[in-house]
């Protein structure tokens, strides 16, 4: 079924691409220069968005053996998530219900977790199995202080958590049937390559980079072209979008050969896989997801982008993941360029823009910037954050509830 989706959408893309032609949103959208500036917005943003809302926290092959762990912190609240001994993922508060210490930093692989404080163990599934000079310490009920679980979903090869740990929020309502199209890229088995971290601008600036390819051959004439497309049919999932370019040829590439496909001559059955799934895949509020072939694979960039500490900085993780381990050390070689490429795309052409553009809007004397006809991710993105950011715990059930009627009729 999620073929079929698949092909419409790419039919699409080559019907407006035959035509030179591209879906255009209503009217030119303007939004304040302060939603990028205002602090109290971005403090509410962080609350309402970050510790709220279901968050891809990380790719399955990140922590794909019995016992693996990771640790992370995401808007001041510290997660621990685990590779249980069924093989389902865990989420947790990664505080000791003792007195608060973190129980796990980085990554490793443990079945149990040892508080480095004072010595109580956990089991991987958050269950305190042993309190230390437990004689000394006076009786408790130890099923009364497991570790704090947040719901958690894994599909598609990819893990999300909500950092509330009362939320009612079905994470796969909020995903909207999204996931299952994401299941194309086929991450399930794949492997972790290389990962790495950069700083940012505000995390709407860097956002609106990823959902923009008007931008492309501007921005990126020195890396991408100055030829490089510049337009994006968009696909809305809810706030989940997909922009992909509008054309009726693709490049397949196989080992070392590029070939050109011409799409309206093939039969819905003959479309490749990594044509079904080009362009860049948007999982709100900050995943970006686009597939490239390196080293000898099928791979793919997830950025995974998390505001910093202030309204003008970001932090965004980078995962190189790979459909197998590249062999060679040719292979392994251009797959460390191709990765190294895409740093300097982001870090020296994005980021970089993004933190002059930022430091630009405090001068407070923009009152407004501007989305066009031709950037509806942003224009959609911006309305998503607006009325997610001032929806009541009630109201944002609804919103996937009714969103998810919709989707259904
Ligand atoms: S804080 Fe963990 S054992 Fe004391
Ligand atoms: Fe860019």
């Amino acid at each position: 079924m999620s073929r079929e989706q698949l092909i419409e959408m790419t039919r699409n893309l080559i019907a407006h691409g035959a035509a030179d032609t591209m879906e255009y949103a209503d009217d030119v959208v303007r939004v304040p220069a302060s939603a990028y500036t205002d602090e109290a917005l971005f403090e509410r943003e962080k609350q309402q968005i970050f510790r709220r809302l279901p968050l891809t926290v990380a790719p399955s092959c990140e922590i794909p053996n019995v016992g693996d762990y990771k640790a992370m912190d995401i808007c001041g609240v510290p997660l621990l998530l685990t590779r249980k001994k069924d093989g389902s993922v865990g989420a947790f508060l990664n505080m000791c219900k003792h007195r608060g210490n973190p129980l796990a930093e980085g990554t490793g692989n443990a079945t149990r977790l040892m508080c480095g404080y004072h010595g109580w163990t956990y089991k991987n599934d958050g269950d305190l199995v042993g309190v230390a000079s437990p004689q000394d310490f006076g009786a408790i009920d130890k099923a009364e202080f497991c570790l704090t679980r947040f719901p958690v979903y894994e599909s598609a090869g990819l893990i999300w958590a909500t950092l509330d740990p009362d939320s009612k929020l079905d994470i796969a309502d909020y995903l909207y049937g999204y996931d299952d199209l994401l299941k194309a890229f086929e991450f399930d088995g794949w492997t972790l390559f290389a990962q790495r971290t950069l700083p940012g601008p505000n995390w709407k600036t860097a956002y609106d980079g990823y959902l923009d390819f008007y931008h492309l051959p501007v921005l990126h004439k020195d890396t991408f072209g100055a030829d490089f497309y510049n337009r994006a049919n968009y696909f809305a999932f809810g706030p989940h979008q997909r922009l992909s370019t509008p054309s009726k040829f693709a490049i397949k590439v196989s080992g070392d050969d590029d070939q050109q496909l011409d799409l309206e001559h093939l039969s819905d059955d003959e479309i490749p896989q990594e044509v079904l799934v080009q362009g860049v895949w948007t999982i709100f509020p900050h995943i970006s997801i686009a597939s490239f072939y390196g080293g000898g694979q099928r791979g793919a960039m997830i950025s995974q982008l998390f505001p910093g500490n202030g309204v003008g900085e970001s932090y965004t993780t980078q995962f190189y993941v790979m459909e197998n381990k590249p062999e060679t050390d040719a292979d392994v070689k251009s797959a460390h360029e191709q990765f190294d490429f895409l740093e300097i795309v982001v870090r020296d052409e994005d980021y970089k823009t993004g933190k002059r553009q930022h430091e630009a809007l405090q001068s407070g004397l923009l009152k407004e910037v501007l989305f066009g006809k031709n950037e509806r991710g942003g224009q959609v993105f911006h309305q998503w954050v607006e009325k997610l950011t001032n929806a009541s715990d009630d109201e944002l059930l609804d919103i996937f509830a009714a969103e998810h009627r919709e989707a259904a009729e």
